[in-house]
């Protein structure tokens, strides 16, 4: 089935039955490979992408269900060269270990401080610990969402 798809910002048509993965439609229709499957039931966190502005499980999301929504994946996070705050404090707190659920981890850090801009310790536990990180990088994931809080309320307050 034909449908049109709004990916990034840009309009993307693919040809696959209604129920296929969001995130299969991602990766192999589209070519956007940052986004990454983990257990496939909505356990692991690692398929975070956005759509309509938050937080969603793209392997159990079909496509046809999310079609003219806007959908945002990893790739999109950055405006031109410019990356996001949140990827930003990942990067300055080295985050990553091995690096397969960041992608996802920083889906949902960015959801998370869209709802929650200044988050407790606890708010960020809470909501981050739906995402799986089998290296244990929960210390760092936490340093790094203060760290992005700070850098987009300096952004906002013009400082
Ligand atoms: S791959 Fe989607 S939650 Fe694990
Ligand atoms: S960095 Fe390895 S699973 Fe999270």
């Amino acid at each position: 089935m034909a449908m049109k798809l709004n990916v990034n910002g840009k309009p993307v048509e693919v040809d696959v039955p209604a129920d296929t993965p969001l995130l299969w439609v991602l990766r192999e229709e589209v070519g956007l490979t940052g986004t990454k499957f983990g257990c496939g039931k909505a356990l692991c966190g690692a398929c975070t992408v956005h759509v309509d502005g938050a937080a969603k499980r793209s392997c159990v999301t079909a496509v046809g269900d999310v079609a003219e929504l806007p959908i945002v994946t990893i790739e999109g996070l950055p405006e031109g060269d410019v990356l996001h705050p949140v990827q930003e404090a990942w990067i300055a707190e080295n985050v990553p270990q091995c690096g397969y659920c960041q992608c996802g981890q920083i889906m949902s850090a960015v959801a998370l401080l869209r709802t929650k801009p200044q988050p407790t310790d606890e708010d960020i536990d809470a909501y981050m610990s739906a995402n799986l990180c089998r290296c244990g990088t929960y210390p760092r994931i936490r340093k790094a969402i203060h760290r992005a809080a700070e850098a987009i309320a300096a952004k906002a307050g013009g400082k």
